[in-house]
């Protein structure tokens, strides 16, 4: 472990050549753009999702851009899915630096009363065992680095209509402090970023309805203190912050991407 970085210069501390990465949900939306940012940033990324065409699609696109890239199928709900990913980064690699647990699923909107259990336990296997599990499984190879989770900002203030997910993200900052102290004495940081809404794949999914009913999606989009879209790259840029050096002294910390929702 590096104790002091004053000396080093910025262009250094922000570079991650030699870094290895895994971006779980990385075909598509935010997994996707960390995917392309962190190879900008010279890291080898391993995009894993349960949609391994995408996947490979995604990895082939960044390739091609001078991107060292590849692929993997994974699971995040089923442990020996996780294992096997994390097995593959390592024989390919030797050794993992950067974990990114960036793969959910979203709620489908309605009330608490109406909530199913299968729906409940589907939440909560992806969102919430299945990042716990990757954290996990990655730590035990990991010697030293960082992992990255989504939370959202529904991890810290409620919304009506989206209890399961809502709670799901509450989990993911409590797990993120709670690692973050376990995982310290194996020089392993655990840090998140909490968005707020981004224009991406599952979102629009998720809208479709709202949308046909005849809801300004646009609108709602940009309903922020800053007044605009997020995009995809608006939370890559934060995690190639805290996957860096620059973040070195930052962990069980949550950092708020939201244009200023949460404020008020
Ligand atoms: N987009 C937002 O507004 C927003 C806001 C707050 C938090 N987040 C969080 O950011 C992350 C990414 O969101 P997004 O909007 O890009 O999502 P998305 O739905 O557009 O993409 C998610 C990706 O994860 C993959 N995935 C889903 N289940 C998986 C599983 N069991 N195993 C492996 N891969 C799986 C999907 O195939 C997809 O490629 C999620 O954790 C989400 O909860 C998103």
């Amino acid at each position: 472990m590096i104790e002091d970085h004053s000396s080093r210069p910025l262009v250094e501390l922000w570079n991650l050549t030699g870094r290895r990465a895994v971006i779980t949900g990385g075909a598509v939306g935010i997994g996707a753009q960390i995917a392309r940012r962190l190879a900008e940033a010279g890291a080898s990324v391993l995009l894993a999702d349960i949609d391994q065409a995408a996947a490979a699609a995604m990895a082939a696109d960044i390739a091609a851009t001078g991107g060292q890239a590849l692929s993997s199928p994974v699971d995040i709900s089923d442990t020996t899915s996780i294992v096997d990913l994390v097995e593959l980064a390592m024989s390919t690699w030797g050794g993992i630096d950067i974990w990114v647990n960036n793969a959910g699923i979203y709620p489908t909107t309605g009330p608490a009363l109406d909530a199913e259990d299968d729906f409940i336990d589907r939440m909560m296997d992806v969102n919430v065992r299945g990042t716990f599990a990757c954290s996990r499984e990655a730590a035990r190879r990991m010697r030293g680095g960082v992992i990255v989770n989504l939370a959202s900002t529904t991890g810290f203030r409620a919304a009506p209509g989206i209890s399961a997910y809502s709670i799901s993200k509450h989990a993911v900052v409590g797990l993120t402090r709670a690692l973050a102290l376990e995982f310290a004495p194996l020089d392993i940081r655990v840090v998140a970023v909490a968005p707020g809404p981004i224009d991406t794949p599952g979102v629009r999914t998720q809208m479709t309805p709202l949308k046909e009913a005849g809801l300004d999606v646009e609108a709602v989009m940009a309903r922020n203190p800053l007044g605009r879209r997020g995009v995809p790259d608006d939370i890559a840029r934060v995690v190639c912050f805290l996957a860096s050096d620059m973040a070195a002294w930052i962990t069980g910390e949550v950092v708020v991407a939201d244009a200023g929702s949460l404020a008020g």
